[in-house]
């Protein structure tokens, strides 16, 4: 299946498939001026990226390959800068490729160090995690952090995005369930029937049920909205209050949207009557809705969220499943939400 991200004209500036056995029949998009793809991966993710460098040297393709640090550890200045020096080295051109291979770490730096490199070089992605297929991977955003998540950055969309769901199947639990924050808190914001399938079967649910259904509603809303200036703003739901947790403890990302999704919920309980039990939800899918980060220091990179302006903490909530709405919180509300997950 393939779904398409369209810029404001209705041109598509990004291709998502999804499928299984993908590789055999990798292909970039078309541009016969390139020569070189310089491949980004990171520890776990090789043995795919191996693949895909077989197969683009099949196609005639000279690729070049460099490992970076595993998880948020890549997505540091010295990375970035490592990264250019070795494009310097290997010479890549305006014409050429970089193609992240790996989790939703590597394809935010990976693109980040595209959309810096000579002002702006293609880049594509094969994402080989859930996290990273149903939501870095596709949209644009790229990133490093520095004192709070990815404050620095830049929109550049992936060309390509090849989704292989026999890759994501062989994700240990572990780390599959953080992709499973990130379906749960689609479902919560778009789509009560997959909230009831993930209420049915748990980590069970087959991604060939899950995963488009997912990319399919994220590309619809880039499409209407890539820089975020309205409707995007809906996917950082748990984002604002699990952000903050990430930073503040270290956890994972998909650990810090659960705790987030929860916290965000507490409020729109006490404002609007949501009334699911999320949870229950989350706990299905053995992730956390406590947390024993810092709470000032949580507090305190609450601040700098990026949904943020002058009258205050802007936070997604929701008025009922598939029904979120973006407003600002008071002081006591965000001390409501911070209780809600033990802080
Ligand atoms: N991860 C939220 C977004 O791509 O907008």
């Amino acid at each position: 299946m393939v779904t398409k991200v369209t810029n404001e004209s209705g041109a598509t500036v990004s291709t998502i498939e999804v499928g299984r056995g993908l590789v055999a029949d990798f292909v970039l998009p078309g541009n016969p001026r390139r020569t070189k793809v310089a491949v980004l991966t990171q520890p776990g993710a090789q043995q795919v990226a191996l693949a895909y460098v077989d197969r683009l040297q099949e196609l005639g393709l000279e690729t070049h390959s460099m490992v970076l640090p595993d998880r948020e550890e890549a997505k540091t200045w010295e990375v970035v800068a490592k990264a250019h020096g070795w494009l310097a080295e290997i010479r890549l051109t305006r014409s050429d490729t970089v193609l992240g291979v790996g989790g939703g770490s590597l394809t935010d730096v990976a693109g980040f160090v595209a959309a810096t490199w000579l002002r702006g070089v293609e880049v594509a992605h094969i994402p080989t995690t859930l996290l990273g297929a149903v939501d870095a991977a596709v949209g644009g955003k790229t990133g490093i952090n520095l004192a709070g998540k990815n404050l620095v950055g830049a929109f550049c969309h992936p060309t390509s995005v090849t989704i292989d769901l026999d890759v994501l199947d062989a994700v240990p639990l572990n780390i599959q369930r953080e992709g499973w924050a990130e379906v749960y808190k689609t479902a919560l914001i778009a789509d009560p029937d997959l909230l009831e399938l993930l209420h049915d079967s748990g980590p069970l649910t087959p991604l060939d049920d899950v995963v488009e259904r997912v990319v399919r509603f994220k590309a619809e809303v880039v499409s209407e909205d890539f820089r975020e200036f309205g409707r995007r703003a809906v996917l950082n739901f748990g984002h604002t209050i699990g952000h903050a947790v990430e930073f503040a403890s270290g956890c994972s990302h998909g650990e810090a949207v659960a705790v987030g999704i929860v916290a965000a919920v507490a409020i729109s309980r006490d404002r609007y009557g949501f009334d699911t039990n999320v949870r229950e939800g989350l706990a299905v899918f053995a992730l956390p809705t406590t947390t024993n980060a810092d709470a000032a220091r949580v507090s305190e990179l609450l601040l700098l969220d990026k949904k943020n302006d002058a009258d205050g903490v802007r936070m997604v909530l929701l008025q009922g499943v598939g029904d979120p709405i973006v407003d600002h919180v008071t002081d006591d509300e965000i001390e409501l939400a911070l209780r809600s997950v033990g802080l």
